[in-house]
């Protein structure tokens, strides 16, 4: 099947693969070390990541391809990204982009996790197994549990305080304890949940569930 390029997306939903390197340093070099480290104690071998807020897909096919890179052998991935606007998941299930929103991509990743279709590059094979999207509203109390690391980047700055206070519950609820959440460098949650520590790392500040 001959797959397209189609894109509506306005300013407030925009994206790109591997926005803010420093995240995906953190990612790559502290987060994914630590939850691999802990399953191997648990005997437990699913990495689960939940992309809160994906827009048209680029930060969980970033997340995904990255963690396809590392995990172990014997390692499953899945990757949930959610976004309340059905359409951008059309776009971003089909995961077809020009050329011009791929220029993040590292060459090899293009090479593995892509091919070339008129205009642009379309997701392939396992990185498209690998994420799974749903529509959902963040407000609402979400049935995702257990997962080891939670983005939810640029979302919670366009949010009143009520609804950052859901819509932080809603993420601690699916978070194991020990996971990471990383937050957009505007949104700081200091002091907003007790259940949540801010961690400094060399490359940026994130926050782990430290209990129930
Ligand atoms: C600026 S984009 C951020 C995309 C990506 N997280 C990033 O940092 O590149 C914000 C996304 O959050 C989604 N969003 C905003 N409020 C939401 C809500 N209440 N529930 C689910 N998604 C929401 C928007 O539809 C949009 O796609």
């Amino acid at each position: 099947m001959q797959v397209t390029i189609v894109s509506s997306i306005t300013t407030s939903k925009l994206t790109r693969f591997f926005r803010n390197q420093s995240h995906f340093k953190a990612l790559e070099y502290f987060v994914i070390p630590a939850i691999i480290e802990k399953k191997l104690i648990e005997g437990d071998r699913t990495m689960r990541i939940w992309s809160a807020g994906c827009s048209t897909g680029e930060e969980p096919y970033s997340i995904a391809m990255l963690c396809l890179d590392l995990l172990p052998p014997g390692f499953e991935l899945e990757v949930t990204a959610t976004d309340e606007d059905s359409h951008l998941l059309i776009e971003a299930r089909n995961g077809a982009y020009p050329e011009s929103r791929v220029e993040d991509v590292p060459h090899r990743y293009l090479k593995e996790y892509f091919g070339p279709i008129p205009g642009g590059y379309s997701v392939t094979g396992k990185l498209k197994e690998a994420v799974t999207f749903e529509c959902r509203n963040l407000k609402d109390p979400t049935a995702l549990r257990d997962r080891d690391v939670v983005f939810c980047r640029n979302v919670l700055i366009y949010m009143d305080q009520a609804a950052r206070k859901s819509v932080l519950a809603s993420l601690r609820e699916a978070m194991n304890v020990g996971s990471y959440l990383f937050t957009g460098d505007a949104e700081s949650l200091l002091g907003v949940d007790a259940s949540l520590e801010s961690v400094k790392t060399a490359w940026t500040t994130l926050y782990r569930k430290v209990r129930v």
